[in-house]
């Protein structure tokens, strides 16, 4: 809800209140941004000043009383007595940086308007839309901020938008999407860095003093630095305390810029990357920022993540998918990566539809003459060699097995040995006459060039209507270098990496509009390119490239901050791993793979009965509580050597539950679950997911019981395995849920090497178990 009452504006959502004013000099400050509150006198929240502090410059003779510098503003600028990091950056055309944002009006107006050439957030309710305009009188620039609150979601969004109503031309250097002032600076700064392969690890920075940026400046929103972080407090836990969650609608550069001033009160600012940025604008243009989203929980890291959640699968993710069961999908890449023809593809596809598998997907390899990562790409036909029939010919044989059927693309690149390249080699982003940077040997097509965009659109119209293919995985695998456009004039090269952006996201949304039954996944590399902008098209999008049961427990984790579980694919795949050669139990690749949109990446074909058994059992489980993975709220409990996660269906009726350790304590044999969200007096059944163990796994401990010696490995070991299967231990406790979440379940005691019967949990190292709770009819 946005209240206007006098010259303050106060933005309420079920849980949080978010207020400014406009000052007696005219400048937006920032008042309140937490726990909701009722506001009767809005002086208290006002800092009050007679003079201006030490030796700090006065704003204008008129208000000699006022530097900006220490006051927390909603929208600052260069040159006018404020000397932190400002919201915008303008470089005028008589060459001065300075400008001075005053209000003019306001707009209050029903309903969010989408943002012209960008994604955003979308409402069905059309609720109230906040709009303030600042005019810089002196130059005649125009600042809009807008504002728009989801009140269950309790989030809020912003904008901002620069117009030019002076004669000249004029350049926006930095356009911050949002900024917001804090009072004091007791707080850290939680981001989400990484690498390929190791994306989303949560790093910690306390803001004491001086700047902190996390940003990205490689075209790609990134897995250096994805855009969501937190400001929290040291105290704060996953389930207390105040924090702060922030995100942006945006797939290219952006920056999360920390500051703490010279009065300890922090400022935070996020938007696209001013790093490289300045685009030129004419009389009367405009530039918008993307869209800044932004939660506040005082319930923990687990509130402000289901805040994030319930937002992004109802206001972000949008079309048929968005409420759709996720199909369980069978890739290829893994698999058979570029050796692939429509003989082997059906070899696989046959096991997998044999073991319940719903999707099966061709990845890289299927087209032009694209038999390594050196060539081909931008040939969107079919390889003849390897698919004599065709998209069609593969695509109706996999229906006729009673699965639907879809494609991987790399739809923004060209290599250099491609039909496309010798055609147009004009279309790559490279800078004429200068030797180019080379990444994964190939080079990205420049989409600020409406004709590649259109090349694009009509290529991948083509083959998405070539056959019955009701699956994407876009994926984009290099990084920005050699950064220029020859569609455009040296003054507008600070334009090139914003305008990338905006032409991929007409390629998308004319795409998505025109396959709207497709389910599109997003891939960069797995997870460099995980972000709002992406889910405003794509529903999901590949996490990581490393299917490591482990690593991934560490990956999902960062993403569950700020993403939901059924907007992040997890695959369960072979063992040894093929990113990291470490060996972990097939349950345990599926129980984490499960907390995400499932599939299997692994080669089925050479695979044993009994694993293959497994999966279809495992498949089986999953599509029975498929909703409760994807579309229930998640809860984080331990995390360490002990990862500990619990999923909870709506009514809060089921729940499941994973316990996952990384490496065993020798002696201990006690543990415990601790599920969250259920209902305190609703009484659950609480049992674990039984399976069968293999004798191998205890080695030549086998003698310890058998009448004959039996050698490790040896023919006789293997056939005693074939024929002789012990089982896992049985939790069953009947109990409240307030018992099952504060007092916890005291597990079974664990194996360590003392005894062993059918009661013992064998839990050693990489060792996961589901747990599945559920309500008492
Ligand atoms: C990227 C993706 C992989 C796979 C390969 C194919 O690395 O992340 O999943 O699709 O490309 O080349």
């Amino acid at each position: 809800m946005i209240t206007k009452q006098d010259n303050c504006f106060i933005l309420d959502t079920r849980y949080t209140t978010y207020a400014f004013r406009v000052t007696e000099s005219g400048h937006l400050e920032h008042l309140y941004y937490g726990k909701r509150i009722k506001i009767h006198d809005i002086n208290m929240l006002v800092e009050k000043r007679e003079f201006v502090p030490g030796n700090n410059n006065v704003y204008s003779d008129q208000y000699k009383n006022v530097t900006l510098n220490d006051l927390n503003l909603e929208a600052s600028f260069e040159g006018k007595s404020d000397n932190r990091e400002p919201l915008i950056k303008v470089l005028h055309s008589d060459g001065s940086r300075t400008s001075d944002f005053v209000y003019k009006t306001c707009v209050i107006r029903k309903g969010k308007t989408p943002l012209e050439g960008l994604p955003s957030s979308y409402d069905e309710e059309e609720r109230e839309t906040l709009e303030i305009i600042l005019e810089d009188k002196e130059y005649g620039v125009r600042l809009i901020l807008t504002y728009y609150v989801f009140d269950d979601e309790n989030v809020i969004t912003r904008t901002s938008r620069v117009e030019n109503k002076s004669d000249n031309a004029i350049y926006v250097i930095q356009l911050m999407s949002a900024q917001l002032g804090f009072s004091d600076h007791n707080y850290i700064m939680s981001t989400f860095n990484g690498a390929w392969a190791r994306e989303m690890y949560r790093h910690d920075t306390p803001l004491r003093a001086g700047k902190h940026i996390n940003s990205s400046n490689v075209g790609v929103s990134s897995s250096t630095a994805n855009p969501f972080f937190m400001i929290s407090h040291e105290s704060t836990t996953e389930d207390s305390g105040d924090v702060y969650g922030m995100n942006l609608v945006y797939s290219g550069n952006h920056a999360e810029i920390a500051e703490v001033s010279e009065f300890g009160k922090l400022r935070v600012s996020w938007g696209i990357n001013p790093q490289g940025l300045a685009w030129k604008l004419e009389k009367d243009e405009a530039f918008q920022s993307p869209e800044a989203v932004m939660t506040f929980s005082a319930a923990g890291y687990n509130g402000m993540s289901q805040n994030m959640h319930s937002f992004i699968r109802k206001h972000i993710v949008r079309g048929v998918w968005r409420d759709r069961p996720r199909p369980i999908l069978l890739n290829s890449w893994e698999a058979a990566y570029f050796k692939i023809s429509e003989r082997r593809l059906l070899n696989l596809a046959k096991e997998g539809s044999a073991v319940g598998i719903e999707l099966f997907v061709m990845d890289d390899g299927w087209f032009g003459e694209r038999d390594s990562d050196e060539k081909a790409l931008g040939d969107w036909y079919p390889n003849k060699k390897k698919l004599p029939n065709g998209l069609k010919g593969l695509a109706d044989k996999i229906n006729e097995m009673g699965m639907s059927f879809g494609i991987w693309v790399e739809p923004e690149m060209v290599s250099v040995d491609s039909d496309l390249y010798r055609k147009h080699p004009e279309w790559a982003m490279e800078i004429p006459g200068v030797k180019h940077s080379e990444g994964r040997n190939q080079r990205i097509l420049d989409l600020c060039r409406t004709e590649v965009q259109d090349y694009i659109i009509e290529s991948m119209t083509q083959v998405f209507s070539s056959a019955n293919i009701e699956y994407v995985k876009w994926d984009m695998n290099r990084t920005f270098t050699d950064i220029y456009s020859s569609s455009l004039d040296e003054d507008r090269q600070g334009e090139v990496c914003h305008r990338y952006v905006l032409g991929l996201y007409r390629c998308m949304d004319e795409l998505t509009k025109k396959f709207p039954d497709i389910l599109f996944e997003g891939c960069a590399s797995g997870g460099n390119r995980f972000d709002l902008g992406i889910l405003s098209y794509f529903p999901q999008i590949w996490g990581s490239d490393n299917t490591d049961a482990i690593v991934r427990s560490e990956i999902q984790t960062g993403y569950s901050y700020g993403y939901p579980l059924n907007t992040v694919s997890a695959h369960v795949s072979s063992v040894p791993n093929h990113q990291t050669l470490r060996v972990t139990p097939l349950e345990t690749r599926f129980a984490v793979a499960s907390f995400g949109s499932l599939g299997y990446e692994c080669n089925l074909c050479d695979m044993s009965k009994t694993e293959k058994d497994d999966i279809k059992a495992q498949i089986e489980m999953y599509k029975k509580v498929r909703s409760i993975y994807q579309f229930g709220m998640f809860y984080r409990g331990r995390f360490g050597n002990i990862t500990e996660w619990t999923v909870v269906s709506e009514d809060k009726c089921h729940a499941i539950g994973i316990l996952l350790q990384k490496m065993v304590t020798p002696n201990n044999q006690f543990q415990y679950f601790m599920p969250k969200g259920l209902d305190e007096n609703m009484l659950y059944h609480f049992t674990n997911r039984e399976l069968k163990l293999s004798i191998m796994m205890f080695g030549d401990l086998v003698n310890a019981v058998s009448p004959v010696h039996v050698k490790q490995d040896s023919l006789m070991h293997k056939t005693i395995d074939r024929f002789y299967k012990l089982s896992t231990e049985k939790e069953d406790i009947t109990a409240y849920g307030d018992a099952l979440m504060y007092a916890g379940v005291k597990l079974h005691q664990a194996f360590s090497g003392t005894g062993f019967n059918e009661n013992t949990r064998v839990f050693s190292d990489y060792v996961a178990r589901l747990y599945l709770i559920n309500a008492v009819e």
